[in-house]
């Protein structure tokens, strides 16, 4: 049956960055196609929150829970979480980053440009955006170790497989509002190869590693953004919030079971000219 074949029925699954604008999307299918989510982000009130919803509408048993990817101590404690109250975990969501975007920057661009892009914010997003899938897959794998039975998915970006081109960001007029960073484009690049080096390390162990990457969401760009944006891409729009779902439970179902090391790229084509 095909509906088996994409069905979560009693699996336990951890979203990272859960509160966010995808993490959210994440959350609500993996707990539609029949999974218990533990929904995680350093936002526990939004956690809460979201899983009790998810919990009413699905009959599933959600749970929120802080969890700050970059510390071994918040995993740790996670990690207990899930042992004392699910036992088990057989779906990793490594889903959290930091994501500079044109719609949350103000003011001048300049000290974006690279010649300028502080030490600081490159050294904060690469320990986010990869060592945070470092950390989650190395202590939370470890169920899957156990069970010999495991399944990771690693949300990356289209700025993964191709340069940001900066010429989107600027308006009509000439005015430039923004540049994308240098470490984004890196990060996810490098979430793509760990990918890789993860699923051949544990493919012997039954444990499933593979990446998503997303083309851009509209989430109440410029209409000058939007507009540059969808001239890219061969679909000529940005995406929904909603479009990655389908290819989330692809991935954590059996619907993908001779699948890993691969990176599925939704982008709407963005990637492929
Ligand atoms: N939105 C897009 O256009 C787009 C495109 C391609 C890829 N992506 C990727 O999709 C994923 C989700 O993106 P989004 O648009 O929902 O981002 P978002 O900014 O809406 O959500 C990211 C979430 O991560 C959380 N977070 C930040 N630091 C954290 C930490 N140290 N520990 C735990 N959680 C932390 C934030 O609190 C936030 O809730 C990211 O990996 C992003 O790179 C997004």
């Amino acid at each position: 049956m095909i509906s088996e074949l994409f069905s979560l029925k009693d699996r336990v699954a951890v979203v990272t960055g859960a509160a966010g604008l995808l993490g959210r999307m994440h959350c609500e299918a993996l707990a539609g196609a029949g999974a218990d989510v533990i929904v995680t982000d350093l936002k526990e009130d939004e956690c809460d929150k979201l899983a009790s919803e998810l919990s009413s509408k699905f009959g599933r048993r959600c749970s929120g829970k802080f969890c700050d990817v970059t510390s071994v101590d918040s995993l740790g404690s996670l990690k207990h979480f899930i042992e004392n109250s699910y036992g088990r975990l057989d779906i990793l969501v490594n889903n959290a980053a930091l994501n500079d975007s044109v719609e949350n920057s103000s003011g001048s661009p300049e000290h974006l440009r690279f010649e300028n892009y502080p030490y600081e914010l490159w050294m904060r997003s690469l320990n986010v955006n990869l060592t945070g899938v470092f950390l989650c897959s190395q202590i939370l794998g470890q169920f899957m170790l156990k069970n010999k039975k495991g399944n990771i998915i690693n949300i990356a970006s289209t700025y993964g497989i191709v340069a940001p081109d900066q010429s989107i960001y600027l308006k009509p007029d000439g005015e430039r509002k923004f540049y994308k960073s240098p470490v984004y484009p890196v990060s996810k690049a490098a979430v793509i190869m760990f990918t890789k080096y993860l699923a051949s390390y544990w493919g012997k162990e039954n444990i499933r590693v593979n990446s998503l990457s997303p083309g851009g969401v509209e989430n109440f760009q410029e209409d000058f953004f939007i507009k540059n944006y969808s001239m890219k891409t061969p679909l000529g729009r940005m995406s929904y919030p909603n479009e990655y779902i389908g290819a989330l439970i692809f991935l954590a179902s059996d619907a993908s079971s001779y699948m890993t090391g691969a990176n599925l790229v939704i982008d709407g084509g963005w990637s492929i000219w």
